[in-house]
């Protein structure tokens, strides 16, 4: 079984002349198929952790590994490109861009990657979306769209390109009630059916209360609830 194991991550930002740690020493194992949450309050971490995992950031000190493969030390191109289809990432923010519609925002995933089977690719884009119950909305941008439906969108590029670990940066967060629930079933559907490794920050317990495992991260580090 596929695993992320990402052991002793430290990280500390310097801001006005002093330094903060924000993980101190954090450990974390996401098996494929596995859906885990991190809760804690505002500026305690989550975001931080999720893009450590993804490797949009680095860590001061610490390891990940993908199985046997260590992350951290090859920045070769190849590499890279294996690190980058190993993960998908929802930001917090879902930054789908404005120029772009639904369908061409996920075909970015494909451009980026330099990954030209131009039929296949929408096939998979066309079945993600179908998923999500989103495909109608192809043709259309995203400012035509519900916060809902942008979320979806978000969660269809981040997993477009088949990752085997997505990390989720609070995918409810400005959602209400009911479509959060929309998005809580959706994410956790696709961890099962897809078989992906879901680590989702949210501030969100009715999510939280539905998932495998939760953390909540306090001091710097994740503590079992
Ligand atoms: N690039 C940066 N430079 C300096 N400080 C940073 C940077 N990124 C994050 N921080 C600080 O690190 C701490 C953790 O931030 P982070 O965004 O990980 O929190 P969070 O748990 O995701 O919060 P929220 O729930 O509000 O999204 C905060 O105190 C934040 O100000
Ligand atoms: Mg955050």
């Amino acid at each position: 079984m596929n695993k992320l194991i990402a052991s002793g991550l430290y990280k500390s930002y310097q801001s006005g002349g002093h330094t903060s740690e924000v993980l101190s020493g954090v450990s974390i194992t996401i098996s494929e198929g596995q859906i885990i949450g991190v809760i804690g309050s505002s500026g305690s971490g989550k975001t931080t952790l999720l893009q450590i995992l993804a490797g949009l950031e680095f860590p001061d000190q610490g390891s990940i590994y993908f199985n046997e493969i260590n992350l951290l030390i090859n920045n070769s191109e190849n590499f890279n490109l294996m690190r980058k289809n190993l993960f998908g990432f929802a930001y917090q923010f879902h930054y789908l861009l404005d120029d772009l519609t639904v369908f061409e925002n996920c075909d970015l995933v494909f451009k980026i990657a330099n990954n030209k089977k131009v039929v296949e690719n929408s096939q998979k884009i066309i079945q993600i979306l179908d998923e999500l119950g989103i495909a109608e909305l192809k043709n259309k941008y995203p400012y035509m769209l519900s916060g809902g439906e942008r979320q979806r969108v978000a969660i269809a590029r981040a997993i477009v390109h088949e990752p085997k670990f997505v990390l989720m940066d609070e995918p409810t967060g400005n959602l209400d009630q009911e479509n959060a629930e929309v998005i809580q079933n959706l994410t956790i559907k696709l961890a099962k059916d897809h078989n992906i490794g879901i680590v989702v920050a949210t501030h969100d317990l009715n999510y939280a209360g539905k998932l495998d495992t939760v953390f909540r991260i306090e001091n710097g580090d994740l503590k079992p609830t």
